[in-house]
């Protein structure tokens, strides 16, 4: 979900209205905005996107006021309709709240505020809490911070919250745990979002909630941050943003996915920049220098990650142990968390993660740590929790990442994984010198390779046409190509909604290969360095079988042009590079596909960029 507010002398709506523009990459199964002139509330909410909010607004709102809260939503309590949908008001009608998160013990809550008289409108949890600080209110006579700090006391879960009391036309209190909060500081005023974006236009100052922690803001007044557990005063550390406007737009482009797999070489140069090297044979990272002992202690390193970046994990499993012959487990954040792992003070842990907000993650970081694991984190979003969370780390830079469907992290992901796999091969000596330079100078070639494969859009285009209405997709790949046919795969339901399924391609003999009929088509990943002959074998068993071949292949391959129905080509590289190359026509195909069944490519239905919840 994401949380916008703002309290000062502006008019609130249009701010709050944009600012649920530009977040609702986090959510959008409803939107909802509170407007408050120091008289009235205004609250409106609904289903759907904020397009339908704004269209049922625009007959509504005439005086706005200097303060409000929005919200877009992801559901998790409760089935995204009108009355579910955020804010949601205590029984007065003072207080009004928006939450991100989930309130675990909600139910026992509820009851005892049933039999205290409070009745509930929604089935959500959020209306819980804001019952809760009401009855704190009333029972203990607080103001609203004290209120919101002793009833976040008695919550499970996690939140980010944004509250304001009718009673106090001058303040929002907002408080996290677990789901980011950004607080824009302007002049007098001030603004608060799930990150930054809303909010760059008028501030590049910025404060970030860690958790636990609440602030007490006022129009015109500094702002006061409190822990929740001891009532403490923080001192507010205010950062300069980094980001701007351009980049969290769409400049020109149909959509936020398509834009961003144009940027990939781009934002893999920007990955390699300061790190690699290449005229001095180095690469340089300095979360990995400080940590070198670590790194070269470790028994094994255990990959923790969610959906595309568990396949950014399952590429980086190669390449450690081809290069670094470090052995390598890739487990997901929710079932490593949930197993009593066997973990050490020498396992080194990596989490991958775009939006450094994932929940399952997070635990499973905080679960290595507690067994004495070192953690090194690969995060996208800088200052996000996971980056903060980890003893280390290194980020991709691959720039703000709006469409739902990961493409630009995912390529950068794998990057700064094989930088920091060379990088140890060569600490450990398991690559020689002159081999270690090579890499780097075929690396450095990527982004203008990466731009080559871009080329193939127009034709893969034609591809979509043929296919967009086959109800199965097969992908296959193996070695280093084995994770990016998941993650074809997973690009392609995410957005087009087809069924699609990644497989190592011997697999396919075992089981794939009874849904094979000429209706079917297989994407093969048949790069010319890699098990080629092998794959071209797993070929011939799809042709006989009258499957529909689209083969991945290397410049120039004439082998496989012969048996597949249509081969889309990408440059010559090291085998441990291709998934950098044989990633983009995938990315490709499945947008092109979504586009022409007119879904809706960067807000898939059902899903979230940054799911904050287990
Ligand atoms: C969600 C997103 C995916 C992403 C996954 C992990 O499911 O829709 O695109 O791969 O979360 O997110 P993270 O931010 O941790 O990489």
């Amino acid at each position: 979900c994401g949380i916008v507010g703002y309290i000062g002398h502006r008019e609130a709506y249009p701010i709050i209205l944009k600012g649920l523009k530009r977040l609702e990459y986090r959510g959008y199964d409803s939107a909802g905005i509170a407007l408050y002139d120091g008289k009235d509330i205004k609250l409106s909410k609904t289903k759907g996107k904020v397009a339908d909010l704004e269209q049922q607004l625009e007959q509504q709102i005439t005086t706005n006021g200097n303060l409000g809260i929005g919200h877009t939503r992801w559901a998790t309590h409760g089935v995204p309709n009108d009355i579910n949908s955020h804010p949601h008001y205590s029984n007065s009608g003072n207080l009004v709240i928006i939450h991100n998160g989930i309130i675990e013990n909600y139910d026992s809550l509820k009851k005892e505020l049933i039999k205290r008289g409070y009745t509930f409108k929604s089935d959500t949890d959020t209306e819980v809490l804001i019952n809760l600080i009401e009855d704190v209110m009333i029972k203990e006579g607080l103001k609203l911070g004290k209120a919101v700090q002793v009833a976040l006391n008695q919550v499970i879960g996690a939140y980010a919250i944004a509250v304001f009391d009718k009673n106090k036309p001058n303040e929002i209190v907002v408080a996290r745990l677990g789901s980011p909060i950004a607080i824009g500081v302007g002049d007098g005023e001030f603004f608060i979002a799930s990150d930054a974006s809303p909010f760059i236009e008028y501030t590049k100052n910025a404060i970030y909630l860690e958790d636990e922690e609440m602030a007490i803001i006022r129009k015109n007044k500094d702002l006061k941050i409190r822990k929740i557990k001891d009532d403490s005063l923080v001192d507010p550390y205010i950062q300069e943003l980094q980001i701007n406007l351009e980049q969290i737009e769409k400049g020109g482009y149909d959509h936020f996915m398509l834009k961003e797999i144009f940027e990939q070489p781009n934002a893999i140069l920007d990955t390699f920049r300061g790190r690699l090297l290449t005229d001095k044979a180095i690469i340089k990272m300095v979360g990995v220098e400080d940590n070198m002992k670590k790194f070269l202690n470790a028994n094994r390193i255990i990959v923790v990650a969610c959906g595309t970046s568990w396949h950014a994990g399952l590429v980086s499993e190669y390449i450690f142990e081809d290069l670094a012959r470090i052995p390598v487990e890739v487990e997901y954040a929710s079932e490593f968390r949930y197993r009593n792992p066997v973990i050490n003070e020498n396992d080194v842990v990596i989490a991958i993660s775009q939006s450094g907000e994932t929940a399952d993650t997070l635990a499973a970081i905080k679960l290595a740590k507690s067994k004495g694991a070192f953690v090194f984190g690969v995060c996208n979003v800088v200052g996000s929790s996971i980056a903060r969370e980890t003893h280390a780390g290194a980020y991709t830079h691959a720039g703000p990442e709006i469409g739902v469907a990961s493409t630009k992290a995912f390529t950068t992901q794998i990057t700064v994984l094989t930088l920091i796999a060379l990088r140890l091969a060569r600490a450990k000596g398991t690559i020689s010198s002159s081999d270690f330079r090579h890499h780097l100078i075929e690396l450095e070639l990527i982004p203008e390779k990466v731009k080559k494969a871009l080329e193939s859009d127009n034709y893969v285009k034609t591809i979509a046409a043929i296919y967009k209405d086959v109800k199965n997709f097969l992908y296959l790949g193996r070695g280093y190509n084995f994770p990016v046919a998941l993650e074809g795969a997973l690009k392609l339901k995410e957005i087009s909604y087809i069924h699609a399924e990644g497989y190592p391609a011997a697999e396919m003999k075992h089981g794939p290969i009874a849904l094979i009929d000429e209706n079917m088509p297989i994407v093969v990943i048949a790069t010319k360095k890699g098990h080629y002959e092998k794959v071209v074998s797993n070929i011939q068993e799809i042709k006989s079988r009258k499957g529909k071949i689209i083969g991945i292949v290397t410049e120039g391959d004439k082998h496989v042009k012969e048996l597949a129905d249509h081969v889309i080509e990408v440059p010559e590289t090291l085998e441990c590079l291709s998934p950098l190359l044989t990633t983009i026509p995938l990315q490709l195909l499945s947008y092109h596909i979504a586009v022409m069944l007119d879904k809706n490519v960067d807000q898939p239905r059902n899903l979230a960029k940054s799911v904050t919840v287990e």
